[in-house]
């Protein structure tokens, strides 16, 4: 699956991951109104991964309508909506509203910055990620996927309450705050000095927050996937799909073919389905 925030943005982009061979694709994550994002530079690119701090550049609901309109009329594969806010009832409505321009799923960010909680995070407690996901829950026929950060001290206890709560599944992980200093500017090198760390270097932290959640309900294995092995690695710890962000960016859309095509040829060498696959490493 194409992970939020990479491609995710307009109809065609969403069209030509399809024609990559992502099994599903979802959508940058939607905030009730318009907002700019943050000034340049926005990203640093590593060995091991890369740090963003985009600041959820964003068209908007009412504008992302239309966008999405177009791509479920022209996309085959299904389509999750990501749904931001800084308050559970912003979230829902943007949830409610993707829901109705045709996404099969809603994918809650509960890693959106909450104004009355002064710069936490949605769903960061316990009490706040039973509220949020309730709330969404209310006004939604589509299924309902909640989206963890991985850092919390026990990232099992808030995915059981995200299911409790009505959540139908789990993506993990979202990215990990980080910073980057430029030695000879002596400066911090993104804007906002801090950004989310993606790519390799958080797979073994994304591979473990699936597996710690993987009994709960369904979990989409997202964070650092750029090989079939990565993608064996996720099925192996108990997840049911994966997500696919940062790869795009550091070996291009090939990514999803490449790992498709890897991954048949493992499952006939180890002569195992993919069902008998998933969760295999589970002990
Ligand atoms: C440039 C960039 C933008 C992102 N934007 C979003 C977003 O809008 N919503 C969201 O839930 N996650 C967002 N993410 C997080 C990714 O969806 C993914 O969870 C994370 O990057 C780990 O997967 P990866 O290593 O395959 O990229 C973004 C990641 C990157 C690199």
């Amino acid at each position: 699956m194409l992970a939020s925030g990479i491609l995710g943005s307009t109809a065609s982009l969403l069209k030509r991951v399809e024609e990559a061979g992502a099994g599903a694709v979802t959508t940058k994550t939607i905030l009730p109104r318009p907002t700019k994002g943050f000034s340049n530079p926005v990203v640093v690119d590593l060995p091991f991964g890369m740090i963003n701090a985009m600041g959820l550049p964003n068209p908007g609901i009412d504008e992302f309508e239309r966008e999405l309109r177009e791509a479920r009329s022209e996309i085959n594969i299904p389509i999750i909506g990501s749904a931001g806010g800084s308050t559970p009832e912003e979230v829902a409505h943007v949830a409610g509203r993707l829901q109705d321009a045709g996404a099969d799923a809603v994918e809650v960010n509960a890693s959106c910055p909450h104004v009355r909680g002064h710069g936490v995070e949605l769903g960061s407690t316990p009490e706040m990620m039973r509220e949020l996901v309730r709330e969404v829950r209310r006004s939604l026929r589509v299924p309902l996927i909640v989206k963890l950060s991985p850092m919390v001290p026990d990232i099992r206890s808030l995915g059981r309450i995200a299911v409790e709560s009505g959540a139908n599944a789990l993506n993990a992980v979202n990215t990990m705050r980080a910073m980057y200093i430029d030695v000879e500017a002596m400066r911090p090198v993104l804007s906002n000095r801090f950004g989310g760390l993606s790519g390799p270097a958080i797979r073994p932290v994304a591979v473990r927050c699936v597996y710690e959640l993987a009994d709960l309900c369904d979990v989409i294995g997202t964070g650092g996937v750029e090989s079939w092995r990565d993608a064996a690695e996720m099925l192996l710890a108990g997840a049911k799909a994966v997500g696919i962000g940062t790869a795009i960016r550091r070996k291009g859309l090939s990514v999803f073919s490449e790992i498709k095509v890897g991954l048949e040829s493992y499952l006939l060498r180890k002569g195992l389905s993919l069902r008998e696959l998933i969760g295999r490493a589970r002990i």
